[in-house]
C-alpha cells in the first residue's frame, strides 16, 4: 500500500513538473501565442538558480521556475534517488565504441540511476539549491549592509577553509555500486563541478572515473547527472551551500561502463541511423573538392539552434519516453539532428529521410514533455525540431525550396 501511495506522488509531482515544462517551452516557442497564468511575484521564496552554466534565462522564465520548485520539492519528498536503490545488473554490453576514445573503463553493465521526471524538468528551480560561485570569486554580499568594501588580500588569506561535501555514485564491474564522500575546500578548487571532478582525481582517488576533454561546453564528454539534473559538469557551477551534499551520478537510464561514465553505444548506433551526413541526387556528377556547394544566408540561418547540438545526450537521458522505449524511440538529441538534415536546403534527400521515421516508435513516441528542452546545457531546444518534424511528416510544413542554386558552381 505504501509502495501504490509513494507511486501515485511520485506521479502527480512528475506530472505537474511536465505542465510546467510545457509552459516554460512553449514561451521559449517564437511560432506559439498562448497566454499563461503566472504565479505571485516572489512565489517560492526558496527557490534560486543554480548549474545554469552559461545559460541566461531570460526574466519571464523565472515564474515558472519558481511554480516548477514546488514540484520538484514534491517529487523529492515523494521518491529518494534510484541510484541508492540496488545497483547494476549485468548485461554483458559491449563498451561503447564510439566512446571509447573518450573513456579509459571496462565495458561491462548496470543502467545508470534514475532521476525523477520532476527533478529532471524542475531544473531551472531544483538547481537553486545555492549554486554560487566557489573560490571567493562570487558576489558574497556584506549582510550587514554595510556596503561593499572588497576584503583585503591578508582577510581573505585569514579566511577558513570552505569545505564542500560531493557525493559520487562509484561502480566498477563486479562490485556493488555506493556513493562515495569526499570533501573539498573550495577555496582551493575551480567553480566548476568538473574542476572538483579534476582535484579529487588529482588529489585523493585516482580511481575515479568519468569523462572530459575540452572543459568549455564544447565537446559534450562531460554530461552527467548532477544535483538531479542532467547537466555539463564543466559548465555547471558548485553548489556554494556548504551544508547540502552535491551528488553526482552518471546520465540516468544509461548502462554504466565504470563510475560516471555511460555507455553511448546505443545513442551514437542510434545517431547513425538517421545518416547525418549531406546527400546528393546527382553526387557522382559533383565530384569531391572541386566547388561549393552554395547556401543562401537565409536558408543557414533555418539551421541556427540545431547544429550547435554537441550530442552530450542530456536531453536524449532526460526524456521518460526514452527511458521506457531506449531501444525503438529515437529520443530528442537524435530527433533534432534528423530534422536538422531535413531541412537543409542543400540535401536531397528529404523525402527519404521522413519515411524513415514513419514508424509508431521512432518519432512519435515524444509526447511534448519537454525536458529535453528544459534540460539542454547549450539552451537548444529539440522539443521544437521535433513539433516541426511532426509538421513536416503530417503535411502541415512544406520544406522551402532554396533560395540559391545549391551546385551552381559544378556547372
Ligand atoms: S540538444 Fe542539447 S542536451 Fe541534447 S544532445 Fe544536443 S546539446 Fe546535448
Ligand atoms: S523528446 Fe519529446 S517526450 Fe522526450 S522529453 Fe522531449 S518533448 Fe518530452
Ligand atoms: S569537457 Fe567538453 S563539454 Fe565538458
Amino acid at each position: 500500500m505504501s509502495q501504490t501511495i509513494a507511486a501515485n506522488k511520485h506521479k502527480i509531482a512528475a506530472n505537474f513538473s511536465g505542465i510546467m515544462n510545457l509552459i516554460n517551452c512553449y514561451k521559449r516557442n517564437d511560432d506559439v501565442n498562448i497566454t499563461f497564468w503566472t504565479p505571485p511575484a516572489g512565489g517560492d521564496k526558496d527557490s534560486k538558480t543554480s548549474c545554469e552554466g552559461d545559460k541566461n534565462k531570460p526574466a519571464s522564465e523565472s515564474d515558472a521556475a519558481n511554480a516548477a520548485g514546488a514540484a520538484s520539492k514534491v517529487a523529492a519528498a515523494a521518491s529518494p534517488p534510484r541510484s541508492t536503490k540496488s545497483p547494476a545488473t549485468p548485461s554483458g554490453k559491449a563498451a561503447a565504441t564510439g566512446a571509447s576514445n573518450k573513456a579509459t573503463a571496462t565495458a561491462a553493465s548496470g543502467k545508470a540511476p534514475a532521476t525523477t521526471a520532476a527533478a529532471q524538468g524542475a531544473k531551472t528551480a531544483t538547481k537553486s539549491e545555492g549554486q554560487q560561485p566557489a573560490s571567493g570569486k562570487g558576489p558574497d554580499k556584506d549582510k550587514s549592509g554595510k556596503g561593499a568594501t572588497p576584503p583585503s588580500s591578508a582577510q581573505q588569506t585569514k579566511k577558513g577553509p570552505r569545505i564542500k561535501t560531493f557525493q559520487i555514485y562509484r561502480w566498477k564491474p563486479g562490485e556493488k555500486p555506493k556513493m562515495q564522500t569526499y570533501n573539498i575546500d573550495l577555496n582551493d578548487c575551480g567553480v566548476m563541478v568538473l574542476d572538483a571532478l579534476i582535484k579529487i582525481k588529482n588529489e585523493k582517488d585516482q580511481t575515479l572515473t568519468f569523462r572530459r576533454s575540452c572543459r568549455e561546453g564544447i565537446c559534450g564528454s562531460c554530461s552527467m547527472n548532477i544535483g538531479g539534473v542532467n547537466t555539463l559538469a564543466c559548465l555547471c557551477k558548485i553548489d556554494g551551500n556548504l551544508a547540502a551534499p552535491l551528488r553526482l551520478y552518471p546520465l540516468p537510464h544509461m548502462y554504466v561502463i565504470r563510475d560516471l561514465v555511460p555507455d553511448m553505444s546505443q545513442f551514437y548506433e542510434q545517431y547513425r541511423t538517421i545518416q547525418p551526413w549531406l546527400q546528393r541526387k546527382n553526387e557522382s556528377k559533383e565530384p569531391k573538392g572541386c566547388a561549393q556547394y552554395l547556401q543562401h544566408p537565409q536558408d543557414r540561418l533555418d539551421l541556427d539552434g540545431l547544429v550547435e547540438c554537441i550530442l552530450c545526450a542530456c536531453c536524449q537521458t532526460s526524456c521518460p519516453s526514452y527511458w521506457w522505449n531506449s531501444d525503438r524511440y529515437l529520443g530528442p538529441a537524435v530527433l533534432m539532428q534528423a530534422y536538422r538534415w531535413v531541412i537543409d536546403s542543400r540535401d536531397d534527400a528529404t523525402d527519404n529521410r521522413l519515411n524513415q521515421l514513419i514508424d509508431p516508435y521512432k518519432l512519435y513516441r515524444c509526447h511534448t514533455i519537454l525536458n529535453c528542452t528544459n534540460t539542454c546545457p547549450k539552451n537548444l531546444n529539440p522539443g521544437k525540431a521535433i513539433i516541426k518534424l511532426k509538421q513536416l511528416l503530417a503535411g502541415y510544413k512544406k520544406k522551402t525550396e532554396p533560395k540559391l542554386e545549391t551546385a551552381k558552381l559544378f556547372k
